[in-house]
């Protein structure tokens, strides 16, 4: 019995549209896990893993062409195009309900309505918001246990009257009349990831994948999540949230913004190679940031589990990730092997002779096609992974003492610099942006723009976006965290990697605990304040001292050619543009002619 009238009203409603055969409130205990597995493996679209290899885990193969969030079928549905922006696929509200009203009417026939009421953050965290999802995939139900926090907790907390984002999904293939189902439903002839930002709703339909599913996370965490982080004044952030902790037992706390493929999950669980220092997790992810009293911003992962990428993980590249995943995994298109354990790329350094694919294919280390997805997934509880933060669910949060923004690129951007103010700290996040590869579409160097690493994932115009930034830094009696551009993946002209990453990337977090703790040399420059070659612990690593210049080096002809490419990107938001961005933009040009 619900006693959350609206709710109750809403699923009704919800009911009366979709035609399910019967509605479940989801209660996120482990029976209700259980029982999705039960029907999965029934369905034929769930492998019970070895249980001496992987306990209690599980390998599911989706359709082929459902494999990826789909960025093409995202839509922000707000009053005019202008709100959405001109990074954002827009449909107007009216025109998007009636699409939607018309593809769910009878959407669940056959199947059964789940509902799960789930919190974003720790309940009761005041940093923390409620969704709750109505869904026809078991596969979702499953995930969503592992990925948030679900159940009556979260009914208590909502009391008579809390709010909540009202979140549908539908694999969008309803059973008329007893047909039979297929493994992995779904449609994505008729794939539909809609977000109203006004009143704050999503509607997903025909995909069962990922972010297109799992709506707590790119959906709400981040898309409705930034507007409403706009609309009450705090930050809902692409980033990861790292504990850095120095050999006297001080620690700060670090999010980090990166592009895809850019290490966000390595970083959150590096292992410094400094001694004495020391890396704990608090999310790899998302990011909620609200003002605490003290003017500080805290920051809570509103998730509760990893929906990581597979391939490319392995035990040099991220062991915590890999002991994270001994057991109560999903993994998602990877490969089975011979004795019922799950493989990818990257996971050895030999693959195994022969395998089973992610289509369900026998495959060896001859075949033309890779043995797992290359967006293969793993979901596990972040409780398990070995260096999470005691602090982790803190229903305060923690505070944030530094943010990063970084990009891949192979030229111009230093390994490290300090935005002098946070205006100049926007300013870096606005052009974050990453070289194309030989392996992408488009010509080789050509950069693809991801502010703050949130062009897929902000809920409305990017502009207004960057002038909230502005804002929060205009707000009386704040003590705002320093920002940094890294860069990790500076080349020589050779193409070879100038920065050896992963574990000593410690040394750059270390000179920017020392920045937060007012110590820590750096130079004024005109792209921020560069550490001083001494001041950077480069000890051991064998670099030359060309590299190292290198690495710390104001390349002023490259930023001097990348203002135009700058200056093209800002045209797009038109008057939109926040006049300190322009304005920022035209001191860095003339800083660096000054320095010729
Ligand atoms: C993710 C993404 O899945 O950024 O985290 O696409
Ligand atoms: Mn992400």
């Amino acid at each position: 019995m619900l006693e959350h009238s609206q709710l109750a009203a809403w699923i009704d409603e919800k009911k009366t549209l979709c035609q399910p055969d019967k509605v479940v409130i989801c209660d996120g205990s482990t029976d209700e896990y259980n029982q999705m597995w039960d029907l999965l493996l029934t369905a034929g679209v769930a492998i019970k893993l070895n249980e001496e290899k992987r306990p209690n885990s599980y390998l599911i193969r989706s359709d082929p062409a459902d494999v990826a969030r789909v960025e093409s079928r995202t839509f922000i549905c707000t009053e005019t195009q202008e709100q959405a922006g001109p990074t954002n696929n827009w449909i107007h509200p009216d025109e998007m309900r009636e699409t939607l009203n018309g593809l769910f009417q009878g959407c669940m026939r056959g199947r059964t309505m789940y509902v799960i009421p789930f919190s974003m953050g720790p309940v009761g965290s005041p940093i923390a918001h409620i969704g709750i999802e109505i869904t026809d995939s078991p596969y979702v139900v499953t995930s969503m246990h592992i990925m948030t926090r679900v159940g009556q907790a979260v009914l208590d907390e909502l009391g008579t009257d809390g709010e909540f984002v009202p979140c549908i999904h539908s694999v969008g293939v309803p059973l008329a009349n007893g047909a039979s189902d297929v493994p992995w439903p779904c449609n994505p002839e008729n794939l539909y990831i809609a977000h109203f930002p006004t009143s704050r709703e999503i509607w997903s339909f025909g995909s069962g994948y990922g972010g297109n599913a799992l709506l707590g996370k790119k959906c709400f965490a981040l898309r409705i999540a930034s507007a409403m982080a706009r609309d009450e004044g705090w930050l809902a952030e692409h980033m990861l949230i790292l504990k850095l902790t120095n050999p006297e037992g001080v620690s700060h706390y670090v999010a980090g913004a990166f592009p895809s493929a850019c290490g966000k999950t390595n970083l959150a669980m590096l292992i410094p190679t400094i001694p004495g220092w020391k890396v704990e997790t608090v999310g790899d992810d998302i990011c909620w940031m609200k003002f605490g009293d003290d003017g500080r911003l805290y920051a809570i992962n509103p998730e509760a589990g990893f929906f990581g990428v597979a391939p490319g993980t392995g035990i040099h590249s991220n062991p915590n990730a890999m002991l994270s995943l001994k057991e109560n995994c999903i993994f998602t298109n990877v490969a089975e092997t011979d004795d019922g354990d799950v493989w990818w790329e990257g996971m050895t350094e030999e693959p195994p002779s022969h395998l089973i694919d992610w289509k369900g294919n026998d495959w060896t280390p001859d075949s033309s096609e890779p043995a797992a997805h290359p967006n293969a997934r793993f979901t596990v509880s972040a409780a398990q992974c070995p260096v999470i933060a005691d602090e982790w669910e803190d229903l305060k949060g923690v505070p944030i003492s530094a943010i990063l923004f970084g990009g891949r690129r192979a030229t111009v951007v230093p390994l490290v610099n300090e935005a002098s103010s946070w205006v100049q700290g926007t300013f870096f996040g606005s052009i974050v942006s990453s070289e194309k590869t030989a392996a992408a579409a488009g010509t080789i160097g050509e950069l693809r723009r991801d502010p703050m690493a949130m062009l897929p994932f902000c809920g409305y115009n990017m502009a207004d976006y960057w002038s909230h930034w502005l804002n929060i830094g205009k707000r009386q009696g704040v003590k705002l965290p320093r920002i940094y551009y890294v860069n990790w993946f500076r080349k020589n002209a050779a193409g070879e990697f100038l920065w050896p990453g992963f574990g000593e990337n410690s040394r750059v977090l270390r000179w920017i605990f020392e920045r937060c703790e007012g110590r820590g040399d750096a130079i004024e420059t005109p792209i921020g304040n560069l550490p001083t070659r001494e001041a950077l612990d480069f000890e051991g690593l064998g670099l030359s001292d060309e590299t190292i210049a290198e690495l710390l080096r104001v390349e002023v002809d490259g930023w001097l050619a990348e203002i135009p490419l700058i200056e093209e990107y800002y045209d797009k938001f038109g008057d939109r543009l926040p006049v300190e961005l322009s304005q920022e933009l035209a001191n860095l040009k003339s800083n660096l002619e000054n320095a010729t």
